[in-house]
């Protein structure tokens, strides 16, 4: 079975809230002598059954290549009333591209804030094309998404240190240990404590940003990690943020400090 929803799989295997309580109870996996964030770094990857890892490794049955392919073309192709294309500005994602995904999200000068690399993409489209943004998980936006951060695949995430970034990371650290939801559950208390563990159908991962975007067989899709949190914050039945929120990028910045030095995998695959 898969699991999406993580509140509504006790629902799903008839367990009920109780039994979700009580796996919660236990003691932490560092406690069970399981591998947690910071006793080593481990990609979603190395938690997956070996079917699953076979079809990430294998980029001819790995259904987000297809998702790369679609975003090459848009990358060389003009769109709408475009002056110029990606490939007029940039040249050679390969070339150009070859690190940018390792390092966001980052500072824009422009708006003053940070942006994700999703977002970053936006404004190339907005500012310098006369596009429709779009959102993160729109077609043309997850197509370029995931053939930018491609590009990168095999690079060590290296989080920019511009000390700007600061504040916003410390408030996605914050939000990261802080409960949430009806359940109750801070994204620590899985990704930290309990990562290893099974819960229900899952092994908790220790909830890294570096294959993203990624085909879920769940989704029969590929998504952003925009859409990878929406999935965990409606698992502990917490409000879910609209999709320009900053939230998000504040935990992403958090998410990409904890992860500094796993490659990135894009497009990953997972259950
Ligand atoms: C009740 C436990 C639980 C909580 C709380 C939780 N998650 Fe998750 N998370 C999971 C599970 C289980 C998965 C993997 C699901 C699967 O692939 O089947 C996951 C997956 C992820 C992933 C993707 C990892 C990968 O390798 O693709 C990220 C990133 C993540 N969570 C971040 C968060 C953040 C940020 C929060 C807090 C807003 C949070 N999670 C809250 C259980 C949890
Ligand atoms: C008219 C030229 C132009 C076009 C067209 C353009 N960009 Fe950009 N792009 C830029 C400039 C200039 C920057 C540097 C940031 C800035 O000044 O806004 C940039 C920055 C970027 C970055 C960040 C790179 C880094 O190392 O941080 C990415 C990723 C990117 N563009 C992707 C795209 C994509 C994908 C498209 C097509 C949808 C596109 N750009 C279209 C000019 C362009």
């Amino acid at each position: 079975m898969k699991v999406g929803d993580l509140a509504s799989l006790a629902a799903v295997q008839g367990l009920g809230r109780p039994l979700l309580a009580l796996f919660l109870a236990l003691p932490c996996a560092t406690a069970l002598g399981q591998p947690a964030a910071g006793a080593g770094l481990r990609s979603g990857f190395d938690t997956m059954s070996a079917p699953t890892q076979a079809m990430q490794r294998d980029d001819a049955a790995n259904p987000g290549m297809l998702t790369v392919s679609d975003g090459a073309k848009r990358w060389a192709q003009p769109e709408g009333n475009a002056q110029r294309t990606c490939a007029g500005c940039h040249g050679e994602a390969s070339v150009s591209m070859k690190t940018a995904a390792a390092r966001y999200p980052r500072w824009d000068e422009r708006l003053n804030r940070p942006v994700g690399l999703s977002q970053r993409i936006a404004l190339c489209r907005q500012r310098y094309q006369g596009l429709d943004a779009g959102l993160p998980d729109s077609a043309a936006q997850l197509a370029l998404t995931t053939f930018v951060a491609h590009a990168a695949r095999g690079v060590s995430l290296q989080p920019d240190t511009d000390p700007r970034l600061a504040p916003w990371r410390e408030r996605g650290r914050a939000r990261f240990d802080q409960r949430m939801g009806q359940l109750d559950l801070s994204c620590a208390a899985c990704h930290d404590e309990r990562a290893g563990l099974r819960l229900g159908g899952a092994t908790i991962p220790q909830g890294h940003p570096n294959g993203y975007p990624l085909y879920r067989l769940e989704w029969q899709a590929v998504g952003s990690l925009q859409r990878r949190l929406r999935n965990c914050l409606t698992g502990v039945r917490a409000e879910v943020w609209p999709s320009d929120a900053i939230e998000y990028i504040e935990l992403e910045l958090h998410l990409t400090h904890r992860a500094a030095g796993l490659v990135i995998e894009t497009p990953a695959v997972r259950p």
